[in-house]
């Protein structure tokens, strides 16, 4: 588990954190969403202790990151592998010697029969076990993260840092890489953080997300929650523009969590006897799921019956 505890942080008089309180459940693929400048990779960098923070704490499974103890620290981040919008990769080393570059950082054998498997198992799991020699040149932006993937879990990391990961790529290539990652995440147990500006990103494979902005937390929540009914903010990050909607009568939205609501409409119709025109809808993919939104316009009079149907049936709704 990761608890990050009202963590503060600034550069000179720049405060770019301020006052985070997150917590990551184990095996958990958990997003970080926000604009450019939110701070989410800072926070990303404090947890792994790349950056030193000015107050709160952060624990992965009890044991504080805290740059005062190096020794502890590069145990910490021994459990933490991290992967990159550029892929960080050497240009001169194979894809072998790339995946293999921690091991070398630890002092540990490379060429060992040990370490073939692990590499030759992971490059396997990554589905570049033909590219075992080739230089990252030669290589595809989604095989060179495939790479980089492979390279941070060559330890046996628990967790699986990802800043925007999936940024540079193109968006067939995109939900290749997310479900290689959501795989990586049952097989191998491995707590993933995701940060990302990329909606997309989060609704493919989150399972919670933190919304940041201003360098504070602004909604937290399954993505689900977050994106089918979001707080301002969100809606401005999602450049959500609001639908042309009629001027006369009521406008009222609905949620849906899931599919088997839909009936409620033609339902309602038939029930009521009354007639109702269908503003603007919206249907999004949560992982497997669907969520949805329905904007209707009823007549005035019409108003109170709809919305106490509305309760009965239990379709979350909203006066617009
Ligand atoms: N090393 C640094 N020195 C000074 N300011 C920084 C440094 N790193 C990041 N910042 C500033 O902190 C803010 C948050 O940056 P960052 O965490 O990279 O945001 P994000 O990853 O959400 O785009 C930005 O205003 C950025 O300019
Ligand atoms: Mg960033």
């Amino acid at each position: 588990m990761i608890e990050i505890k009202d963590v503060r942080k600034s550069f000179g008089d720049l405060d770019v954190l301020k006052g985070i309180n997150i917590t990551i459940h184990d095996g958990e693929i958990y997003g970080i969403i926000g604009q450019s400048g939110a701070g989410k990779s800072t926070l990303l960098r404090c947890i792994n202790g790349l950056e030193d923070f000015q107050s709160g704490t952060i624990t992965v499974d009890g044991t504080p990151v805290s740059l005062e103890d190096p020794r502890k620290l590069h145990l910490l981040q021994k459990n933490m592998g991290m992967i990159f919008q550029n892929f960080n990769l050497l240009s001169r080393l194979d894809v072998y010697d790339n995946v293999a570059l921690p091991m070398k950082f630890w002092g540990m054998k490379t060429k060992t029969p040990e370490a073939k498997e692990k590499i030759r198992g992971l490059l396997e799991l990554v589905g570049l076990e033909d590219k075992i020699h080739a230089r990252p040149a030669e290589l595809s932006g989604g095989q060179k993260q495939r790479v980089a993937i492979a390279r941070a879990l060559v330890l046996d990391p628990k967790i699986l840092l990802c800043d925007e990961a999936t940024s540079a790529l193109d968006p067939a290539i995109t939900r290749g890489i997310l479900s290689l990652l959501q795989e990586i995440n049952r097989k191998l147990g491995i707590t993933i953080i995701v940060v990302t500006h990329q909606m997309e990103v989060v609704k493919q494979i989150c399972e919670r997300v933190s919304f940041l902005k201003g360098g504070q937390v602004l909604a937290e929540g399954r993505p689900e929650e977050l994106f089918v009914k979001p707080i301002k903010e969100v809606k401005a990050f999602l450049q959500e523009e609001s639908a042309l909607l009629p001027e006369t009568g009521v406008n009222i939205q609905m949620f849906f969590t899931d599919q088997s609501s839909d009936p409620v409409i033609t339902m309602m119709a038939r029930e009521l006897d009354t007639n109702f025109s269908i503003c603007w809808a919206k249907l999004e993919d949560f992982r497997s799921s669907v969520y949805g939104s329905l904007v209707i316009n009823v007549k005035e009079e019409d108003k109170e019956k709809v919305l106490a149907y509305l309760d009965r049936t239990g379709v979350s709704w909203e006066v617009l």
